[in-house]
């Protein structure tokens, strides 16, 4: 799936507005963190590779959690520079490198206890690419936590279409239509674009890179999604798994 040569702006163009949406306080982005550190498993001793880290949110987390070391990398520059400029948690050992998902090239392989990757797949045009690095830096037994858009609900076409009783819904067609779209959202994240691919793309692709999954996860909102987004309390808004490469 290419990413077409359209004027739509990049990562880096919204960077810093992305980092000032996370800094105020952001409910997907709640969800998604609370999400992601309750499919990690165990973190004592752990070195771990953040992937499309964006501006850090994820990295600190993971690192707040308890991982012995943390590697925060993302494509975007910009974005590994706001990263920069965040305070590291207590006692964390924190750093950043920019390098594409698509080859973690920087990174020897074998290395990681653990990657991570939050909100990023459906921004990564090679999907088979991203899950091949992720499972190369990998040490054997080592895990691989995502958390993506949910590919059934944020599907590209889908509208909101509130329910007679009041309860918020949403209307869905197009899902099997894979490809790269923008939002017109002149405010939302997905006007910087992302793949929409179906859920069953998402869980082959696991399996063609060898990374075996353990736990699945439909997360609740948490509250500040609720009052912001009412349509989370009534369908998923992520989909997240832990996979291990067992080779
Ligand atoms: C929605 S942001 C998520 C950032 C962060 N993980 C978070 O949860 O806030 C998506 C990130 O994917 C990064 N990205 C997109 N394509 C990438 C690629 N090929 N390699 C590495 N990072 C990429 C973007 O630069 C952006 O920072």
């Amino acid at each position: 799936m290419d990413v077409p040569a359209d004027a739509g702006p990049t990562w880096s163009d919204i960077a810093a507005w992305y980092d000032q949406l996370v800094r105020h306080g952001s409910g997907p982005h709640d969800t998604a963190v609370a999400c992601l550190l309750g499919l990690i498993p165990d973190l004592a001793g752990a070195t771990v590779l953040d992937v499309a880290c964006g501006q850090g949110l994820a990295t600190r987390a993971v690192a707040g959690a308890g991982a012995a070391q943390v590697v925060g990398t993302d494509a975007s520059e910009a974005m590994v520079a706001l990263a920069r400029r965040h305070p590291d948690p207590p006692g964390s050992d924190v750093s950043y490198v920019v390098d594409d998902a698509q080859g973690l090239t920087t990174f020897p392989s074998g290395t990681f206890d653990g990657v991570t990757c939050q909100l990023g797949l459906m921004d990564i045009p090679d999907l088979d690419a991203a899950l091949g690095a992720a499972h190369r830096v990998l040490r054997p037994g080592g895990w691989f936590v995502f958390v993506i858009g949910h590919p059934c609900v944020l599907v590209p076409d889908a509208l909101p279409a509130p329910r007679p009783d009041g309860r918020a819904a949403v209307s869905i067609t197009g899902y099997f239509d894979e490809r790269f779209w923008r939002s017109s959202n002149p405010n939302g994240v997905r006007r910087a674009g992302n793949h929409h691919r179906t859920l069953a793309t998402y869980l082959n692709g696991l399996v063609r890179a060898g990374l075996v999954v353990d736990a699945v996860d439909e997360p609740l909102p948490a509250p500040r999604l609720v009052e912001q987004q009412p349509l989370y309390a009534e369908v998923p808004i992520f989909f997240a798994a832990r996979a291990t490469r067992r080779d």
